[in-house]
């Protein structure tokens, strides 16, 4: 979900609104604002897109200089108008936008009960209303502090009163919150592009930190209630680069910066002499060598790139790595100790399930390190080491860019730990470094053929189910494309190891199927052609993707080939998922799919 709170002597609403456009990528099924107009506080809030809000406070304007706004991705209670934020007291007292989860919000429903309140909605977001309110005895501060020490779980909130509307307080607990410093006006935001059209200086508050802001001053208190003195932020990156530029939607234009991605997370970690200079690893190479194994966890794409990492640190290093889905990780009592080096990868950073995890595996003493996109961000400030991808922001929810610059962070962990084991010796490694070097250019001939891609699409957008299949790390690729196919386009897709599909899911392939084979992989090709034989035997439509040099040979038991500059076995993966990522996008966008915002999903999920 996105926060965004004001307070000046500018209208409010039009603030809000503007901030919630930028943090709509948090969340989307209702919307909403609560502003102190009159003597009352009012609100508007509906189910939808931001756009059903704009529409009517565009015909209902709702003067006022203090309010706060929220953008929901439903948790507890279905996304309709009552249940979006923000929520209220009793007569509309004190109005709450939150993010994130009240654990114990059941306990306190029935305690409030018993108390007298009456509730209105499912959702948890109205206990903290009522439970402000409860503790109010003229003291906003006060009322949110006691209400906050009986919350919990992880949660960052926004909070007004009718009572005393020159306060707007925030409040985060494990989840995001920003302060914007104005001139004679205040904000806080869920994330800093909410604000950056009104101000580049921010407090970031820290977990258990409360924000007491005024027209004219914020004071930021710790959980004892002591002021707090912090060094404003400087933002320096510009808004330009959160928007779209002249592409027709987020995603296009952020597979096109796929190859200065790549460029910029390589450039910084290698020398002209292709060696690789990790210094965010602060690690000695006795420390590196102390560990016994690595486990990957991560969701998502993330996780995906987590596999072809497994694969590469496998190949290079010869050190065993797990790949374990975030949210799946701490519930089996995993294989975690101080010889274990965790690395949790995630592009926003603030994923609830990856956060988790992490907290767990330092807990069993790992060393944690965390390939993120997202400077400052909760996983980054976590972790004991933090690799930053440079992809810049992604808005678009289908992961594109942040999982190439994944990939390759993995590649050059992998590479960088071979060094230090002798796995591989110096001058192998450069040869693998001078080869990562190739890949932006290489990236950047795919995509000058999204033509042929879309001309696929538009030919085969009305298909039912699609099944993607490859060997070894085509496998992964496999899975990563039929991921994005499925969430932007919302064709049935599945990946299937190739040789495994005989096993049971070949039942579903009919005449025309579409099914989509990788085969990069040298010592996997023959076995990978009589698959796709196999399928083609029994009516499938076959899209081959190989490297060039292939291609005439893959035509034989194909219908299309898409091709993919030569490199690397190890590498193919950074390039074979581009041509998937151009297939869904184009199949999305030929079926009429709001492509940037996929139904039912939220680029940054906060919650576990
Ligand atoms: C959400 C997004 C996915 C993303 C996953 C992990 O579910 O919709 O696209 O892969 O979170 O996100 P992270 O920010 O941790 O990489």
């Amino acid at each position: 979900c996105g926060i965004v709170g004001y307070i000046g002597q500018q209208q409010t609403v039009p603030i809000l609104m503007e901030g919630l456009q930028k943090l709509e990528y948090r969340g989307y099924d209702s919307a909403g604002v609560a502003i102190y107009s009159g003597n009352d506080i009012l609100v508007k809030k509906f189910k939808g897109r931001l756009s059903v809000l704009a529409d009517h406070l565009a015909e209902n304007p709702l003067p006022g200089k203090v309010g706060i706004g929220h953008t929901r991705w439903a948790t507890h209670g279905e996304p309709n108008d009552i249940n979006a934020h923000p929520h209220t007291s009793h007569h509309g007292k004190i109005a709450v936008v939150h993010n994130g989860i009240v654990e114990n919000y059941l306990k306190l429903k029935d305690w409030l009960t018993t108390k007298g309140t009456v509730f209105h909605t499912e959702t948890d977001t109205e206990i903290i209303a009522h439970l402000i309110e409860y503790y109010y005895e003229g003291d906003l501060v006060k009322a949110v502090q006691k209400a906050i020490l009986r919350m919990e779980g992880a949660y960052a909130i926004g909070v007004i009163c009718k009572d005393q509307p020159d306060t707007l307080i925030g409040y985060r607990k494990d989840n995001p919150l920003v302060v914007g410093i104005g001139q004679g006006e205040n904000f806080i935001a869920s994330d800093i592009p909410a604000l950056l059209k009104y101000t580049r200086d921010v407090y970031f508050l820290e977990d258990g930190e409360m924000a007491v802001l005024t027209e004219g001053n914020i004071q930021i208190l710790n959980e004892l209630g002591e002021t707090m003195i912090r060094e404003p932020f400087h933002v320096t990156w510009d808004i330009e680069a959160a928007e779209k530029g002249g592409y027709q939607h987020f995603m296009l234009k952020e597979m096109h910066e796929q190859p200065k991605a790549v460029k910029d997370t390589l450039s910084p970690r290698i020398d002209d002499e292709n060696r690789i200079l990790l210094d965010e690893l602060r690690l000695t190479g006795e420390e590196l060598n102390h560990f016994n194994k690595i486990t990957i966890v991560a969701c998502g794409t993330a996780m995906h790139a987590g596999l072809v990492g497994k694969h590469a640190i496998e190949t290079f290093a010869r050190i065993p790595v797990e790949v374990e889905i975030a949210s799946e990780f701490r519930y089996r009592d995993p294989f975690v100790d101080e010889r274990t080096l965790l690395i949790a990868v995630s592009q926003s950073g603030e994923t609830a399930d990856t956060l988790a995890a992490l907290r767990e595996a330092k807990a069993r003493g790992a060393h944690v390190l965390t390939i993120t996109n997202v400077v400052g961000s909760r996983i980054s400030r976590e972790a004991h080491d933090v690799f930053y991808t440079w992809a810049g922001p992604e808005i678009a929810v289908a992961s594109t860019k942040a999982y190439i610059t994944q990939v390759v962070a993995l590649y050059l962990i992998g590479l960088y730990l071979a060094e230090l084991k002798g796995t591989m010796t110096r001058q192998q490694v450069g040869e693998k470094v001078a080869e990562l070097k190739t890949l932006p250019d290489k990236i950047q001939q795919i995509l000058d053929q999204q033509e042929t891609i879309q001309e696929l699409a538009n030919k085969q957008f009305n298909q039912q189910s699609v099944f993607f299949i490859g060997r070894g790390i085509d496998d992964y690729t496999a899975k990563e494309g039929s991921l994005k196919l499925k969430e932007i386009s919302y064709i049935h897709s599945e990946a299937i190891a190739a040789g495994e599909l005989k096993h049971g899911t070949i039942a579903l392939l009919e005449e025309g199927t579409l099914v989509v084979a990788l085969a990069t992989q040298e010592q996997l090709y023959d076995k990978m052609l009589s698959n796709m034989k196999e399928v083609k035997a029994r009516g499938a439509y076959v899209v081959a993707v190989t490297e060039e040099p292939r291609a005439a040979e893959v035509a034989l038991s194909a219908d299309v080939v898409l091709t993919i500059p030569d490199t690397h076995n190890e590498f193919t993966p950074a390039l074979a998922v581009v041509p998937l990522q151009l297939f869904a996008y184009y199949t999305a966008v030929a079926r009429g799919a709001d492509v940037d915002k996929p139904k039912n999903l939220a680029k940054s999920v906060t919650v576990e």
